[in-house]
């Protein structure tokens, strides 16, 4: 284990990971979760459970955050990112993210917070009336998660570039100030389109539409079956539109082998929509089955996952005693000459 850590020093660093809003669901594994596996064999990994960030717009829901935190580890361990290869930790358990949030706060404007588009587009699906300075300053918490580590790479969705961008102007400004400390992070941005909810709507928790890693097979068929297909089609022997349906883009996810083949039938009229569905939900319960596997084995075992978290808070936090010692010293809050600060 200890080697393994050592050998993690010299590969380049990734940050990345997720609020914990509920359970993830099969988008997210498209997503970025499948790439996460891939990224441990070769990056010094840093997964974070973004618990302030869940603050933004939950502050009156925390009763459930303990609970949303342990779904969410349980699904990356289900989907095989592993805690030998990667330090997985809990945001506001590295209180050193908070102080360099602090810093960095100083060296950005309100007015380009005003103009972060995410931030813009979460405030207005929130429903929350008024936006509270923490959730106009996620954005600089979100880039000291980033720089605590001094991250070099950064997968994100479509969504979170605006953010790594904002981590990046905020790096730049720092070491143009104070001396380089931080690296200049770049976001790796996934290609894979993202997969919509079961009603054609982008796949979320609050919505109501998406399948869940932990769904068990009755729900996968229930969800798949309900689903809204090419809205066109009313009679199976109509002719389809797979670019259209909602439901095909998940055959070109789960049921790559078969997905052209289906294409060319549902545009004959020549595969019902019922047939389709059961076709998929098929798939993805083959695809889920390691995942629930794997799932249950960690759900009998809570000291692996309680093990898993404990040491990543650990690693983070000494990380990140490093980065601040660097921040303190070329900022001139070292205080070397006053009295119990070293
Ligand atoms: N904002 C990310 C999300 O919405 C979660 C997150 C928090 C994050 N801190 C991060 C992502 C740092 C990448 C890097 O899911």
């Amino acid at each position: 284990m200890l080697a393994e850590k050592t050998i993690q020093a010299t590969k380049k660093r990734i940050l990345t990971g997720d609020r914990p809003t509920g359970p993830l669901h099969i988008g997210h594994y498209v997503g970025s979760l499948e790439n996460r596996v891939k990224l441990q064999e070769e990056y010094d990994c840093f997964f974070i459970i973004a618990d302030y960030q869940f603050l933004t717009d939950h502050f009156r829901e925390t009763e459930q955050v303990e609970r949303f935190i342990m779904q969410v580890l349980l699904d990356w361990l289900s989907v095989g990112m592993d805690p030998a290869k990667s330090t997985f930790f809990i945001q506001s358990m590295v209180p050193e993210i908070a102080e360099l949030t602090m810093y960095f706060s100083m060296l950005v404007t309100v007015a380009r917070l005003h103009r972060n588009p995410t931030v813009k587009e979460e405030f207005k699906s929130s429903g929350l009336r008024a936006m509270s300075y923490g959730f106009l300053g996620y954005p600089v918490s979100q880039a000291a998660d980033i720089l605590i580590v001094r991250s070099n790479l950064v997968p994100v969705g479509e969504d979170n570039v605006a953010h790594v961008e904002q981590t990046r102007e905020i790096s730049r400004t720092f070491n143009r100030i104070y001396g380089e400390v931080f690296p200049v992070p770049e976001p790796l941005v996934g290609k894979v389109p993202r997969l919509p909810g079961i009603d054609g709507i982008k796949m979320g928790n609050s919505t109501g539409n998406a399948i869940y890693l932990s769904d068990n097979q009755e729900e996968v068929r229930r969800k798949i079956g309900m689903a809204i297909t090419d809205p066109a089609r009313i009679r199976a022997s109509d002719k389809g539109h797979p670019d259209i349906c909602n439901i095909y883009q998940y055959h070109g996810a789960y049921n790559t082998e078969e997905s052209l083949d289906i294409a060319r039938l549902c545009r004959q009229g020549k595969i019902g929509c019922v047939t389709c569905k059961n076709n998929l939900a098929e798939k993805i319960n083959n695809f889920l089955k390691p995942i629930r596997e794997r799932r249950a084995y960690f759900e009998a075992r809570p000291s692996i996952v309680r093990e898993a978290i404990q040491e990543g808070n650990e690693r983070t936090r000494k990380e990140g005693a490093e980065t601040l010692g660097l921040v303190r010293e070329a900022m001139h809050f070292g205080y070397r000459n006053l009295a119990g600060v070293n």
